[in-house]
């Protein structure tokens, strides 16, 4: 299918960076959250961050506000009737993705294609809610979406092709690498890199260092760009924590369970940069 235009429903870390980013490639965006208010703060924060692409030279301001232009938020699901694509972005919770599902599917045209932003949920799952589970995939975008160029895209058991050709072809216009990879825990990168994190934890104890040596220790002798603590602040303790349980609960391996000092940290609510402490301060 032609996609023109994109709805992003759930505009919080991820749904407002997809939405940048598919008006920057020049689609209409239709946004929908729960409430105007949230749907105004995303517009917001979309409209902050390309000034400052205008401020540093890399994007021309008619085309900031042509982009601008392009996107329209909503609270009512009804209003996503005349999207082509629809990628959902709210919570990552089962039912909360069910429900919405159908909801989508009473509301969207028959050939719309329905997509999950899922991190570590079954794609197969949420896609069983439906009537019409052909026209389900996984579009896995990473966080920051408008900066990581890698978006997964997930063929669920009952995912036709034209719905996975879809969201490729639409990958490739929003400039992004699409892997496209079957429905799996963790998918490609989550499924290497949350037990690799985790591992990561359980050695800064079993070593004894600490985690600015432990990030050292990365950097300099793996040659990771950033240290795994840096990492996991950035990535939020809690949504790792979360990613990682999902993962033990589906493939029972040990490495994926979250180790208890993780989760420790967690309930005292060191998520890391969003919370201005974790293993470092910010
Ligand atoms: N944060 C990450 O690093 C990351 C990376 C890749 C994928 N994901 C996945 O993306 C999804 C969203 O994650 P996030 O970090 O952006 O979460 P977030 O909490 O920042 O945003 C979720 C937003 O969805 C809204 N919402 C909830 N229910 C809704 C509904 N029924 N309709 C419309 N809006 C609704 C909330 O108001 C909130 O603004 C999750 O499935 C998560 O696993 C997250």
């Amino acid at each position: 299918m032609d996609v023109r235009r994109i709805g992003v429903v759930g505009l919080g870390a991820m749904g407002a960076g997809i939405a940048q980013v598919a008006i920057e490639a020049g689609f209409d965006v239709v946004g929908r959250e729960v409430s105007d208010e949230l749907g105004t703060a995303a517009t917001e924060r979309i409209g902050h961050f390309l000034t400052r692409k205008v401020e540093k030279g890399r994007l021309a301001q008619d085309a900031r506000d042509a982009a601008l232009g392009r996107l329209r938020t909503t609270t009512d699901v009804s209003e996503l009737v005349d999207c082509d694509l629809v990628v959902e972005a709210i919570v990552e919770e089962l039912q909360a993705k069910r429900a919405l599902f159908v909801e989508l599917e009473r509301f969207c045209r028959r050939d719309t294609v329905l997509a999950t932003n899922t991190s570590a949920l079954s794609v197969t799952e949420i896609a069983a809610a439906t009537a019409s589970p052909e026209r389900v995939v996984g579009m896995h975008f990473f966080n920051p979406a408008p900066l990581m160029p890698l978006v997964e895209v997930v063929r669920g058991e009952l995912s036709s092709d034209d719905a996975v050709a879809t969201a490729l072809d639409v990958v490739d216009r929003l400039g992004k690498v699409a892997v496209p990879c079957h429905d799996t825990p963790g998918f490609v990168v989550n499924r290497v890199l949350i037990p690799l994190l985790n591992d990561c934890v359980r050695v800064l104890d079993e070593a004894r260092v600490s985690p600015e040596a432990l990030d050292a220790a990365m950097t300099n002798g793996a040659g990771w760009p950033m240290g795994p603590c840096t990492l996991l602040d950035l990535v939020g303790i809690d949504v790792h924590v979360h990613a990682s349980e999902a993962l033990y609960e589906k493939l029972r391996e040990t490495r994926m369970a979250p180790p208890p000092r993780l989760v420790a940290m967690r309930n005292a609510g060191l998520l890391g940069r969003k919370s201005g402490r974790g293993f470092h301060g910010y």
